[in-house]
């Protein structure tokens, strides 16, 4: 076969997951098992620095958790519309920039996807949120600009983008027997977003498919969002958010908010950080939540602490009930609790949002709720009970249909890149 008829491949590259597919010679998606069998792998790279190996996916967040010296990265994704893109960060005895980091995890989605299909994959498809960056047009040209630079230095000699609910719109059509329209909603780790499409078996072939899109809306609102306002709302008062020192002011915030940011986590043990951590002392009254923030930082736990807390959102909601955090590598028998009033207490503003911009999307198609024949649901966070809820209210009438939560925009890629 010759480089110019290998298929491409399908990237889905998620803030939390990333998955990758190809169309096979049958003419269906197929999803490559990027870790033993596991097709959705995190997006996650840790950077070993007793041996200076490098580590992805589950095996990068293990180590991290066993307490292995190193650097965790984790939601990637978010740095690309940011101004922390091009800086250099210290790893195993390096300097890389994010941008490069980036790189060398698509790099190795390729090569683990190339010794799967026995060919060095040169051309993918790889999705985009509708926006990286909420209302800053230039920032979001940047942050696809990026996202291509790095896919070429990981070996990517071809690149396209598509949005990813167009994506997964086109991934669930294989699977229904009628016309239909229907709200595609993908709620991920980072961002939401929502397209209404006129999808059915005989539009399949269709060359263009333009004026099936009524319409696409995004925010940058995810499933990372949730987590942090958990942790500021459940964790972090445990390290002195919201304390009131002996001034009788609040200890500064901006300290805990990095800490619980996904993707700043890092930053906070910089010895700059600590050293400005260290002279937060004299604003806490309670010299002891002090200590726990030290140790939290002094010892790396903020990734920790961040896994806690999304695995308890997670225990939390399907369970539908109180789910705890073991915080005691912090301070011993320290724990905090996630119930399902707190999650629908401190998430519903940022899931109003989420759901206002589903109305959003289906009012820009120029439909009334009703006018919709199904919304589909993918993306790890549209299981979050309190979404469904609240979506549910928003559309009573709708059928509701829960599909392939992780891998479904990787397949949709798939197919895009068929007709590319
Ligand atoms: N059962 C669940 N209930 C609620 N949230 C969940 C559940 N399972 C996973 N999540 C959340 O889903 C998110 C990851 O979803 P997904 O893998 O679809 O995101 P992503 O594709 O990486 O992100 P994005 O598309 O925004 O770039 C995480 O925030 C995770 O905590
Ligand atoms: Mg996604």
């Amino acid at each position: 076969m010759g480089a110019a008829v290998q298929p491409a491949l399908g990237i889905d590259f998620g803030t939390s997951n990333s998955a990758v597919s190809f169309v096979g010679p049958q003419g269906l998606a197929r999803l490559v098992s990027l870790e033993g069998e596991a097709t959705a792998m995190p997006t996650a790279v840790f950077f070993n620095s007793e041996d200076h190996s490098t580590h992805f996916g589950r095996e990068a967040m293990a180590l991290y958790l066993a307490g292995v010296e190193g650097r965790l990265m984790r939601s990637l994704k978010s740095l690309l519309g940011s101004s922390l893109l091009d800086e250099e960060t210290a790893v195993a005895g390096g300097m890389l920039s994010f941008k490069a980091i980036i790189s060398r995890f698509l790099g190795e989605l390729r090569g683990r996807a190339g010794r799967q299909l026995a060919y060095e994959p040169r051309r993918a498809v790889i999705g985009r949120p509708v926006h990286f960056v909420d209302g800053e047009p230039e920032r979001d040209k940047r942050a696809q600009a990026a996202l291509e630079q790095a896919a070429a230095s990981a070996g990517f000699d071809e690149v396209s983008f598509e949005l990813e609910p167009i994506a997964a719109a086109l991934d669930y059509e294989r699977r229904i027997d009628r016309e239909s329209l229907v709200l595609i909603v993908d709620i991920g780790g980072g961002t939401s977003d929502f397209t209404v499409v006129r999808l059915g078996p005989q539009r399949i072939a269709r060359p263009d498919r333009a004026d099936d899109i009524l319409a696409t809306t995004g925010v940058h609102i995810g499933g990372t969002d949730y987590d942090q306002k958990l942790n500021l709302e459940q964790v972090m008062p445990l390290l002195g958010f919201r304390h009131i020192g002996p001034a009788g002011r609040e200890v500064p915030s901006p300290a805990f908010l990095d800490l619980s940011s996904w993707h700043l986590i890092h930053w906070m043990s910089t010895p700059k950080m600590l050293r400005q951590a260290r002279d937060l002392r004299s604003s806490y009254a309670d010299p002891g939540l002090h200590d726990r923030l030290m140790t939290v930082l002094e010892q790396r736990l903020g990734h920790l602490l961040a896994t806690g807390v999304e695995q308890a959102k997670i225990r939390s909601s399907v369970e539908d009930r109180t789910a705890q955090i073991d915080l005691s590598p912090v301070e011993a028998g320290l724990r905090a609790s996630v119930s399902a009033t707190d999650m629908a207490r401190h998430l519903s503003v940022l899931l109003e949002r989420v759901v206002d911009c589903a109305a959003e999307c289906v009012m820009r198609a120029g439909l009334a709720p009703s006018g919709l024949d199904a919304i589909y649901l993918t993306g790890g966070s549209s299981s979050l009970r309190p979404f469904q809820q609240a979506l549910r209210s928003r559309f009573p009438s709708v059928p509701v249909v829960e599909g392939d939560l992780f891998g479904g925009v990787a397949s949709g890629l798939a197919y895009v890149s068929q007709r590319r």
